[in-house]
């Protein structure tokens, strides 16, 4: 009886009152049903061509906006020391969400390839100088999730993505702000997951002599293996100059050694380089010994990461095969080469590089380093 009376407190104090409300008032759905009005404003005089291709850009924005609250919320998580173990999986579960939104997202793309070439002709002339390349949320996420502007490819002659959202006199547009408020808003998500990563203990160690015993272990059993391939698909290939198969491997093995050495990142100052060696030899670490139950999120963490961003190439890879279908390969209404530019950026536009090259390194299990601290990674319960 006390335990029901108990209950019914609760509830009452954890429930606001409730005086009802409408589906149409919660979901604004005569808002939203008047914002398809097109270049004159008056929608009696847009055709269904062009309702389809304003509902599907707008789609397009609300699916970003969900996106940009998960990352906001992956990258919080993330930039807590230390992270707490039982914070991980909420970051995992948002990073998945967004992944879904961008396959459900690619798949937008057929509904906007149901206008032919003539039907999207009869109302784009109106269009010029608006284009996609303005859409300051995909400037947000790109700005959120790390990538550098020095990688950015110009889209209209020497105009930056940013002088692109400036009106015609050069003032400045809510769409800039929005991109303003991005930048200002802290480091990208992309160096909060590799500041993460640098703090990682390697071994249950942070100490510098102990990250680089574990990842010279690890380049032995690389090299090892490397030459091992040697031997056995030399003899799998007989019709294939055995020297260029030596070259190839030791180029493997000289690779290997320059990422987690960072012989890349040179240019960069010694603590910078310090701290990317550190975060490189976590992400081979944490790969290589997943199985430990406190790697199992921060690489469930990791892979999802990478996955998102491979759900982000493959939708910039659909959107530009969309196009080509639509306009061919003519200018596009920002002014960009069209199809090449958008081909382009699917191609430079990899901000978790460091997540895409372990690819290269890793090796089965039974020839990672075996570990001395293994117990430093099993689970704790904390009062
Ligand atoms: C018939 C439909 C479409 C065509 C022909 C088209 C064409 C293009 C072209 C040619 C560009 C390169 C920039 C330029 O010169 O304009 C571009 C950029 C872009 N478009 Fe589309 N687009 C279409 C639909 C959409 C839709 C529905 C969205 C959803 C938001 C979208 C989002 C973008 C974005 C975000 C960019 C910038 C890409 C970047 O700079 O990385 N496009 N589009």
């Amino acid at each position: 009886m006390e335990a029901a009376r108990q209950a019914t407190r609760l509830l009452a104090a954890v429930t606001r009152p409730n005086r009802g409300i409408s589906y149409w008032d919660y979901i604004r759905v005569e808002d939203l049903l008047s914002l398809q009005k097109g270049v004159h404003g008056d929608e009696a005089h847009v055709g269904n061509d062009e309702v389809l291709f304003i509902t599907v850009h707008q789609v397009y924005e609300l699916w970003f906006k969900l996106i940009l609250r998960e990352l906001e919320h992956v990258r919080a998580v993330i930039r807590q020391n230390p992270v707490p173990d039982q914070a991980l999986s909420s970051a995992v579960r948002s990073l998945r969400r967004c992944v879904t939104i961008f396959e459900v997202a690619a798949d937008h793309w057929r509904v906007v390839e149901t206008l032919t070439t003539r039907d999207y002709l009869a109302f784009r002339d109106q269009l010029v100088g608006a284009s996609g390349f303005q859409s300051a949320q995909i400037r947000q996420l790109e700005i959120l999730l790390g990538l550098d502007d020095d990688q950015r490819l110009g889209c209209a002659g020497e105009a930056s993505y940013k002088d692109v959202l400036r009106t015609a006199e050069g003032g400045t547009t809510p769409a800039l702000e929005r991109v303003e408020r991005q930048i200002a808003g802290g480091p990208s998500f992309r160096h909060a997951l590799y500041d993460w990563l640098a703090r990682t203990p390697i071994d249950g160690s942070n100490d510098e002599a102990s990250v680089r015993a574990y990842t010279e272990a690890f380049l032995a059993s690389h090299e090892a293996q490397a030459h091992h391939l040697v031997e056995s698909t030399g003899d799998a290939l007989p019709h294939m100059d055995r020297s260029v198969l030596e070259k190839r491997y030791q180029r493997d093995i000289d690779h290997a050694r320059g990422f987690l050495e960072a012989r890349d990142l040179t240019h960069l100052p010694e603590d910078e380089q310090h701290r990317r060696r550190h975060s490189r030899a976590a992400l081979v670490f944490i790969e290589s010994h997943r199985e430990l139950p406190r790697l199992t999120w921060p690489r469930e963490l990791i892979d999802t990461t990478l996955i998102l961003e491979q759900s982000m190439v493959v939708w910039r890879q659909r959107h530009a095969r969309m196009v080509e279908r639509v306009i061919g390969r003519r200018t596009g209404t920002g002014g960009s080469g069209g199809v090449d530019y958008l081909d382009a950026t699917a191609q430079r536009y990899r901000i978790f590089d460091d997540l895409w090259a372990v690819r290269t390194l890793l090796l089965k299990s039974e020839l990672t380093p075996s570990l001395a601290r293994s117990d430093d990674y099993r689970f704790r319960i904390e009062d």
